[in-house]
């Protein structure tokens, strides 16, 4: 793992926008999986000034969400794709139809979803960069605790924990949904690479368990670590319980003199 420790969770934003940026210059037809909630929506804001200030194109990349929730109406302000629209797909030159998520409108069946998506994303190619927050208590999309580290495409109860968090979101409680449909854990990490980040205090305790914990389902991002190519970006509250604190700026130190010895790796 890669652990990268900036300032601020500006910084977190700019440099995330920067490596999503780099991928689609490089690799104009890139599949990108993608997270929603409050963490990234500074990464999409500075990827919307790429777009427009440097011609950064969209115009052949292939998203694939993490998660939506189950039986909200089409165009519900409260779903993730509405999140997705508001935050980057409105913005940019991307193409509608290489937006997924996995929808699951009012009595469509649920578990018919996730095999289709998983699916959609075999007949693309797979994910190539995988961006991830995490929950407060460790969740990946929304593979709550003791989510199989194997599991596929499918649908996930919350946990109360979670729909606490995100009620907020919702201006009528009785609308919340407690289902929905997510990723799985072998899904993301099939991804080629993953870039995960979390920014502020609350975030501390499950990005110790995630980077320093034993692998376990009881925080199924510590799955991460049994993935090759993974960079976890953090702002300085969401790193304050790392007890490898001093390696981590060791390894960042030694990184810098490398590049500015050979220049960016091949
Ligand atoms: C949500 C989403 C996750 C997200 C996480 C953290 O419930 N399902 O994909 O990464 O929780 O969200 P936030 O960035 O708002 O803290």
């Amino acid at each position: 793992m890669d652990i990268v420790i900036l300032d601020n969770s500006e910084q977190v934003a700019q440099e995330a926008a920067s490596m999503v940026a780099g991928l689609l210059r490089a690799t104009p037809s890139a599949v990108l999986g993608l997270p929603t909630g409050q963490t990234p929506r500074a990464m999409y804001q500075a990827l919307v000034r790429e777009h427009r200030e440097n011609g950064l194109s969209f115009s052949d990349v292939t998203t694939f969400n993490l998660d939506e929730y189950v039986g909200l109406e089409p165009g519900s302000p409260q779903s993730y794709r509405a999140y997705m629209q508001r935050e980057l797909f409105d913005h940019v030159d991307i193409d509608p139809d290489n937006t997924f998520l996995p929808e699951c409108p009012p009595g469509a069946d649920p578990r018919t979803v996730g095999p289709a998506y998983e699916a959609a994303i075999a007949r693309r190619g797979g994910i190539d960069l995988q961006v991830l927050g995490v929950g407060v208590n460790g969740h990946i999309g929304f593979n709550e605790p003791a989510s199989s580290l194997a599991s596929r495409t499918r649908i996930k109860t919350l946990t109360r924990e979670t729909i606490e968090v995100n009620r907020p979101l919702f201006d009528d409680p009785s609308k919340q949904p407690q289902l929905a449909i997510t990723m799985g854990i072998a899904t993301i990490t099939e991804a080629r690479e993953i870039l995960l980040l979390a920014t502020g205090e609350s975030k501390a305790d499950a990005v110790h368990r995630l980077v320093e914990g034993p692998v376990s389902a009881r925080c199924p991002a510590s799955i991460l670590q049994m993935h090759e190519k993974v960079t976890v970006l953090l702002d300085e509250p969401a790193a304050a319980q790392l007890e490898l604190r001093d390696y981590y700026d060791w390894v960042a130190a030694q990184k810098r003199a490398l590049l500015d010895k050979f220049g960016a790796p091949r």
